[in-house]
């Protein structure tokens, strides 16, 4: 394993979710589901929706409470990695739209896609330029607004998804020995045809039949997915706690990426964790897809639950398939 010369750590981490609730009983009225299916099936209640504007409107007010948190001005962040699916626009990037909105005027930043596992692949690269120490401020945000291309009479799509964004500010770390520890990322493309939105690239430019077909929205084959990721989620997460030597007994919590419940049991049980050390709240947020681990963090952190010089693991497995896990002490100060 690779040591760097300078570690990166978090050291401000916030959330935001748009205030509309839609729940399983409000889902109920709209496709033919019910609250016990999604509830046995999924551990989803309810999920957020935001109403008017875009992703970078999730993002903006994550982003402007890590400045309030950390005490720095906007013209201090040096770059600026956005998580996303659901960018703003294909171009200019969602980084850039907030880059404006908040003014963040020595910013030069970048969106990149890994569906879920999206979080954690952004903080692998702004990590980089941390411990590269070319960079003193990096802000990693994960954003969507999955309801943007949410089909809402799918049933098997409409009741997983829902908007969020989380974000994080990367800096160097004081003690060499906590921060982004340690990293195992994947990605599989042959998993490509399990889930995907397939409208609106250069392969198939929106036309009137593009929107006919539905190829603006989310396709999952729910069974195939679930196979490959309660393996895939497992599997990274045990094998970054050999390579670091960690137990289920000196991990202080798993931070999942929330896409179903059974599938965060299943890997938890691998890790020989009892649940109480899992970040929950896929009951109030289903799957906010770049934004579950943010929102987790953040969560746990502001309710006093996550403490200095805890273990952590982060594990994630999306579209793609990608698909990875992170060994992260964390550094914050109790809240
Ligand atoms: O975050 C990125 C990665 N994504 C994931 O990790 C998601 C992985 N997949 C899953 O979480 C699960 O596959 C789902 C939650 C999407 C679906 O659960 P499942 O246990 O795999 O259900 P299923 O798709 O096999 O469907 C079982 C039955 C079917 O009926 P039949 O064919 O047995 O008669 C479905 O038609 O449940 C039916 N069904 C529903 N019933 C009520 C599917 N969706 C619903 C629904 N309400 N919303």
């Amino acid at each position: 394993m690779r040591k760097p010369p300078i570690r990166a750590t978090v050291t401000a981490v916030s959330h935001y979710a748009p205030d509309k609730v839609l729940s399983n009983f409000d889902l109920e009225k709209m496709v033919d589901t019910n609250d016990e299916w999604i509830r046995a099936r999924t551990g989803i209640r309810e999920r957020r929706i935001l109403e008017n504007g875009a992703t970078s409107d999730l993002a903006v007010p994550a982003i402007r409470e890590i400045l309030e948190q950390r005490g720095i001005g906007p013209d201090e962040i040096d770059v600026l990695v956005v998580t996303t699916v659901t960018p703003d626009m294909f171009f200019p990037s969602t980084a850039c739209v907030i880059q404006e909105k908040l003014k963040l005027q020595n910013a030069w930043g970048f969106d990149l896609s890994a569906a879920c596992s999206g979080f954690l692949y952004g903080l692998v690269v702004g990590a980089q330029f941390i411990e590269s120490g070319t960079h003193k401020k990096v802000l990693v945000v994960g954003a969507d607004k999955m309801s943007a291309i949410t089909d809402y009479t799918d049933r098997n799509t409409c009741i997983l998804f829902g908007d969020a964004a989380g974000a994080v500010l990367l800096e160097p770390s004081e003690d060499y020995e906590a921060g982004l520890l340690d990293h195992v990322m994947y990605c599989d493309g042959s998993g490509g045809e399990f889930l995907y939105m397939k409208g609106g690239g250069s392969l198939n430019p929106p036309t009137h039949e593009t929107v006919d077909k539905k190829y603006h929205y989310i396709y999952q084959d729910g069974k195939a997915v679930f196979k490959v990721a309660v393996v895939g989620m497992a599997d990274v997460s045990e094998e970054i706690m050999k390579r670091n030597n960690l137990t289920g007994d000196n991990v202080d919590w798993l931070v999942p990426h929330q896409a179903n419940l059974r599938i965060i049991s299943a890997c938890a049980d691998r890790m020989n964790l009892a649940i109480e050390k899992v970040m929950l709240n896929i009951d109030r947020y289903g799957n906010t897809t770049a934004a579950t681990i943010p929102l987790c963090l953040s969560e746990w952190w502001k309710d006093g639950k996550l403490l200095k010089d805890q273990n952590l693991i982060l594990s994630a497995f999306g579209a793609g398939y990608t698909w990875g896990a992170m060994y992260l002490k964390w550094t914050m100060d109790n809240a």
